[in-house]
């Protein structure tokens, strides 16, 4: 499989066969589900095509990759910290890389995201910052988020500050390449910046310059995360069948999301950085896939993420005994960095096995146990074991989660790139912050909770207020 890139993907806890309970994948639905496959891919190839959708180019994105990372080495020169500001799709992907290859301890800049405007995170977040060495990168492909326009305000000031006129030499901003509020700026202001492919969301970004830029400033690879993804998108395009592990995938999840589509999808994760890949796969997921369909019910799987072997000390319980109305997905790396081994002597004659073992074969136990108390509970499963913790093989997982995600969407009948529900939350926040010409959006904002009929306890507050009302009093 591909030149460089090792992976596991492994279905046979979701077939019928081996899965007892009714949950398993029974051979003619997976063939079913196949052919779907095939028409989901045949559909998004012809949008590929059209020019629609963007994300299977970014793999090749290789001569601006070197571009910003020659871009970025210049700043590191100058530079010690660098602060990216953006939510969503415009953060979560960054994070992910970061945290999975051990971001770090590269030589490159300290890496801060802000991806909240809570006052309590974001001020102690910038003034601990060093401003005289801090470069700010702001992303928004729209430009038009407002969570980010208050932080780069913000980050400006901060700059200005510290390093006066030349505040202008230190932002760098991320975005549309024609349209928006941050486009205009950069285009007003004369500021650096990179344009994001018109035709790729948020969430299917980060291997365009919302995440290549920020990631090769804090010492990241990047041209090596694309070519592990290149190596990702040749399989996908020259694998048939079963043999092509995003085709097998999507078939697998689009079953659950079909048959099931209140279901959960759980990924445990065992492995450093994983938890943060799984935290980009929750957005990917979750905003993808969780849409009204016309004449249909609607459909989506709450993506849930656990943390082997911390959550099995939490959720597992929930998970092995309570409903049957979870898909679990299994990610590690195949080969960890550490080898410590436990001392030999000391344990208590329950505890002897440990003795002198490697602390790793711990780790694995609990991984096949855990997928074993699940597994005979009936819970169908599937194992993602990726060879190695460096960019080239978390650029292929991405990508591949990327496809998995736009096919099982196609498959269920949704347009996996759009997300109407998070727009319309930003058009009533930024309304009621008065943004001008939203004063219908306002009002009938307000019209809709002052139907709400209260029920809230207050403490320690004035008592004449809601509790009394509520119980006639007043
Ligand atoms: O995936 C998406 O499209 C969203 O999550 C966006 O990334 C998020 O809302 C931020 O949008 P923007 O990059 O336009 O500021």
């Amino acid at each position: 499989m591909g030149d460089g890139i090792r992976f596991r993907f492994d279905f046979s806890l979701v077939g019928e066969s081996n899965l007892r309970g009714g949950d398993g994948i029974a051979a003619p639905d997976f063939r079913k589900m196949m052919a779907l496959v095939d028409d989901a891919v045949d559909t998004l190839s012809g949008k590929h095509r059209r020019g629609e959708i963007g994300f299977p180019d970014l793999p090749f994105l290789e001569r601006e990759a070197r571009a910003i990372s020659r871009d970025a080495a210049a700043l590191r020169a100058k530079c010690t910290h660098l602060l990216v500001l953006g939510i969503g799709g415009s953060a979560l992907g960054t994070k992910a890389v970061h945290e999975a290859v051990g971001g770090a301890g590269r030589p490159g800049m300290a890496l801060s995201v802000g991806d909240n405007v809570d006052p309590d995170a974001f001020f102690p977040l910038l003034a601990k910052l060093p401003m005289k060495k801090t470069v700010v990168a702001a992303i928004s492909k729209s430009g038009g988020t407002a969570e980010t326009n208050a932080q780069l305000a913000l980050a400006i000031a901060a700059l200005k500050k510290a390093v006066g006129k030349r505040w202008r030499e230190r932002l760098i901003l991320v975005t549309d390449p024609s349209r928006g509020v941050f486009r205009r700026m950069a285009d007003a202001e004369g500021l650096k910046n990179y344009a994001v492919p018109p035709n790729v969301g948020g969430r299917f970004s980060v291997l365009s310059p919302v995440g290549l830029f920020p990631l090769a400033a804090a010492g990241v690879r990047v041209e090596r995360l694309l070519a592990g993804a290149a190596q990702m998108e040749a399989i996908f395009r020259h694998t048939k069948g079963t043999d092509n592990p995003i085709r097998f995938a999507a078939a697998v999840y689009a079953y659950y999301l079909l048959v099931k589509p209140k279901a959960t999808q759980v990924w445990f994760t065992y492995g450093a950085g994983l938890d943060r890949i799984a935290e980009w796969w929750q957005q990917l997921w979750g905003e993808s896939l969780g849409k009204e369909r016309e004449g249909r019910s609607p459909v989506g799987q709450t993506p849930a993420r656990a943390v082997g072997v911390t959550d099995q000390h939490s959720q597992l319980q929930l998970y092995q005994d309570g409903p049957a109305d979870k898909v679990f997905t299994f990610v590690r790396w195949m080969t960890g960095r550490e080898k410590g081994n436990v001392p030999k002597a000391g344990f208590a004659p329950d505890m002897a096995m440990l003795g002198g073992r490697p602390l790793r074969d711990l780790f694995d136990a609990e991984f096949e146990g855990t997928i074993g108390a699940l597994w005979s509970a009936g819970r169908p499963i599937v194992r993602m074991e990726i060879g190695k913790r460096d960019e080239e093989h978390v650029g292929a997982f991405l990508h591949f989660w990327e496809w998995v995600t736009a096919i099982a969407g196609t498959c269920a009948g949704v347009d996996p790139f759009d997300q109407p529900g998070v727009e319309e939350g930003k058009r009533i926040s930024r309304a009621l912050m008065g943004e001008k010409g939203t004063e219908a959006i306002r009002a009938d904002f307000a019209e809709k909770i002052s139907r709400i009929r209260r029920a809230e306890i207050r403490i320690g507050e004035d008592l004449s207020g809601p509790a009394l009302r509520r119980k006639g009093r007043k």
